[in-house]
């Protein structure tokens, strides 16, 4: 990774991982092979962002609406959870990478639940990466949930004690947000947290996400000015002298 990306890499990358069941149907493969070849992609994704300079990754792994998806592939997803954890949650210890789950975990099998957080007692220490894998994740769950919380502590809601009772206060809002397999919307991802976060759409698959794209993303994002409501003027430090 050369320095200057380094310098100018984006703090929290938010990614839609979109195209699974394409990319398996396209080889005549079950769509949870497809997901499968996520996983290892993500894998993949979690390296390139460590070196790249990234602090913090968060993942959409399966959102409050994935539950109308064929049952088999709802326990598809939920056994390659399980499996991810058994399997991976070591290595990514090792490279130093705090885990966290947000997501309403209430509906999950007990020994999910009980792994999840035994995975993220586990890693809370480590420094390299943050990376959220939103499971059973949905903004607007999120945005609800924060604010019951408030109302049965009897807390005003305000922008800021919201932000601080959502499912991502251990972290800043996402900068850049990409998007695989070429839709271009949300679906109901980080809506509050995103108000501000650049969007990268790519045509790629997710599984056949290649590093160059990913790169190419970080690139755009450096290059976009970020001006939170404020004019061109205003961002550079001489021109605000003259304003
Ligand atoms: C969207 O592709 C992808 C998902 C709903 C699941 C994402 C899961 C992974 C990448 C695997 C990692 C998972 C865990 C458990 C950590 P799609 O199925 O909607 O693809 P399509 O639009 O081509 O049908």
């Amino acid at each position: 990774m050369n320095s200057a990306l380094t310098a100018s890499a984006p703090h929290h990358v938010a990614i839609v991982m979109d195209g699974n069941g394409r990319w398996a149907k396209q080889r005549l493969m079950p769509r949870l092979a497809g997901h499968r070849q996520g996983l290892e992609k993500l894998r993949e994704v979690v390296r390139w962002s460590i070196e790249a300079g990234v602090k913090v990754l968060t993942v959409f792994a399966f959102s409050s609406e994935n539950w109308r998806r064929p049952t088999d592939e709802v326990n598809g997803l939920m056994g390659l959870l399980a499996k991810a954890l058994d399997r991976e949650v070591s290595a990514l210890h090792e490279a130093g990478v705090q885990l966290h789950f947000p997501g309403d975990r209430s509906a999950l099998s007990d020994s999910l639940q009980v792994s999840l957080a035994a995975a993220e007692a586990q890693t809370v220490q480590n420094q390299s990466l943050v990376l959220n894998v939103c499971f059973n994740y949905g903004g607007r769950w999120d945005l609800v949930q924060a604010a019951r919380r408030l109302a049965e502590q009897g807390i005003e809601i305000t922008e800021s004690s919201l932000s601080h009772t959502l499912a991502l206060s251990h972290v800043p809002d996402p900068d850049l947000l990409i998007r695989t397999g070429g839709e271009q919307r949300i679906s109901n991802f980080l809506i509050w947290q995103m108000a501000y976060t650049e969007l990268y759409f790519t045509d790629a698959l997710w599984p056949a996400l290649d590093k160059s794209t990913f790169l190419t993303a970080l690139q755009a994002y450096a290059a976009r000015e970020r001006r939170f409501g404020q004019i061109s003027e205003q961002l550079s430090p001489t021109a605000v002298a003259a304003v």
